[in-house]
């Protein structure tokens, strides 16, 4: 037999033989991109951006959107846009014959709706026992050190080329009264203001308030600010309550305190570099919710 022949029947008799022994079939995987979700249609295009990258970044793995306010999805389907929450998402990915779901939470950080995502999932699984053979639960975007590091110079990337040269940032969060994000929060803070000490941050619905953000400002002597939101989209709290025209949003109040106040009203879906933070947690094989905890 000539050897190239001889060769290609062994290497057929070790595939037969061999392959089916070894190689198990690779299980198909799906991705849950799960957010707070937005009624302002402008703010979607964050959402968009996003899920571009996830394309690019996971070809040919089906990703779907849910949504976790209900409010929100109402209102959307009102227009004809439909969007489901997580068990809606979930059962959209079986049925898509995902077996390994990876469910990435696009919150800014481990706090009251990531702690509702993670029950939400887990209870679904308890309802749907044996449907995946995993579920990765995916960290939000402000985890570790690495995360902030990232995530503060993909903002002031951006925001260096919107800024006037005296003008200082700031910066609004969401915040929340329960859970952990306030303390996350401020080890955020102290990474972005480490890049430029002229970065000032506070949130909406947290205890790092308005009040504490405008003494800064004043003790520092800023006199001129770059207004932005820290959030995923650019919806309802970055449109009225940090840019409003209304006596109430951090712009008005700030100018009532001679504070000159710009507003750049990008949601971080849509900053570069940022998405990459998200598809990076989504590659890690960490927190299988299907599967007991490791007992070491
Ligand atoms: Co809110």
């Amino acid at each position: 037999m000539h050897v190239l022949c001889r060769a290609l029947a062994l290497s057929l008799f070790f595939s037969v033989l061999v392959i089916p022994a070894f190689a198990a079939p690779v299980p198909k995987e799906g991705i849950l991109l799960v957010a707070f979700g937005t009624s302002v249609p402008e703010a979607r295009s964050a959402f968009t951006a996003i899920e571009k990258l996830y394309k690019q970044e996971f070809p040919d793995t089906p990703i779907v959107w849910a949504f976790t306010s209900q409010c929100i999805r109402k209102k959307l389907a009102r227009d004809g846009v439909h969007i489901g929450g997580i068990g809606a998402g979930l059962a959209k990915l079986a049925l898509a014959g995902a077996q390994v779901v990876r469910v990435q939470s696009l919150h800014m950080m481990a706090g009251k709706e990531f702690a509702g995502l993670a029950r939400s999932v887990l209870l679904n699984i308890q309802k749907h026992p044996g449907r995946f053979k995993a579920v990765y639960l995916c960290r939000p975007l402000l985890e570790s050190e690495k995360d902030a590091e990232e995530a503060a110079d993909a903002v002031m990337a951006y925001l260096d080329g919107k800024r006037q040269q005296d003008e200082a940032i700031v910066l609004m969060g969401h915040g929340q009264e329960h859970g952990l994000a306030d303390l996350t929060f401020a080890g955020a803070t102290n990474i972005f203001k480490s890049r430029d000490p002229h970065i000032f941050m506070a949130t909406v619905e947290g205890s790092r308030n308005f009040e504490q953000l405008a003494a800064e400002l004043k003790k520092t002597g800023v006199k001129k600010v770059l207004l932005a939101p820290l959030m995923l989209v650019a919806g309802d709290h970055a449109r009225n309550d940090l840019a409003g025209t209304d006596s109430a949003s951090w712009a008005s109040r700030l100018g009532k305190a001679g504070i000159e106040a710009r507003s750049c009203l990008l949601g971080l879906g849509e900053v570069p570099g940022i998405a990459a933070i998200f598809a990076r947690h989504t590659r890690q094989n960490e927190d299988d919710l299907v599967k007991e905890p490791l007992k070491e």
